[in-house]
């Protein structure tokens, strides 16, 4: 007799279930908007970052200005004057009734006149515009408001209400004639009279 055979076990796949279709993958959760104070937070540091550059700009400037300034005071502009003092040729150079024009850029006029060679000054007494000389008129013009100068240096028309004032001259050395704008002679203070306001030819 044959022993009864056990019936056959049944293999996992046998019994395993089909296997699901897989899912389509979800669609990506829109993203989330940043909260409200996060947003603020962003707008202020915007707000603020530009404040705080504008601010840290002035004060640079400023701070730089004040270094300047203290720089400045500590070490001022030497400035370059022309010397008081400077050389316009020998006598017999200068023409009987001419009045020389070269020294203009120095504030000064050459004149030889009645004898004598006299340094004037180029302001206008009037509120110191510089007059021209007029050859044919033989007369300083002025031109801010119309004053006139004989070529003595003399005021006869329009509202200056003095004469030109005349530099210090003196013969150097050399012979040469020495004008001297650190001295100052004015005629209505009697003080063309000085031997140092004029030099005899
Ligand atoms: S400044 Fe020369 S007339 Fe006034």
């Amino acid at each position: 007799m044959s022993e009864p055979t056990n019936p056959p076990a049944e293999t996992p796949a046998a019994t395993a279930t089909p296997p699901k279709p897989a899912a389509p993958p979800k669609p990506a959760p829109p993203a989330k908007a940043a909260p409200k104070s996060t947003a603020r937070r962003g707008v202020l540091l915007a707000l603020f970052g530009s404040w705080f550059a504008v601010a840290w700009l002035a004060m640079t400037a400023a701070v730089g200005g004040m270094v300047l300034g203290t720089v400045r005071f500590l070490f001022p502009n030497v400035l370059s004057e022309p010397p008081s003092k400077f050389k316009v040729g020998l006598p017999d150079q200068f023409e009987d009734g001419k009045v020389v024009e070269r020294f203009k850029d120095q504030n000064t006029w050459i004149v030889k006149y009645n004898g004598i060679i006299y340094a004037l000054s180029t302001t206008c007494t009037h509120l110191g515009c510089t007059p021209n000389w007029l050859e044919s008129a033989q007369k300083f013009k002025c031109p801010c408001h119309g004053s006139g100068f004989k070529i003595t240096g003399v005021n006869f028309e329009g509202p200056a209400p003095r004469p030109l004032e005349r530099w210090g001259l003196s013969v150097g050395e050399d012979g040469q004639l020495v004008v001297d704008k650190s001295k100052k002679f004015q005629k209505e203070l009697g003080q063309w009279d000085s031997s140092e306001s004029y030099v005899k030819v």
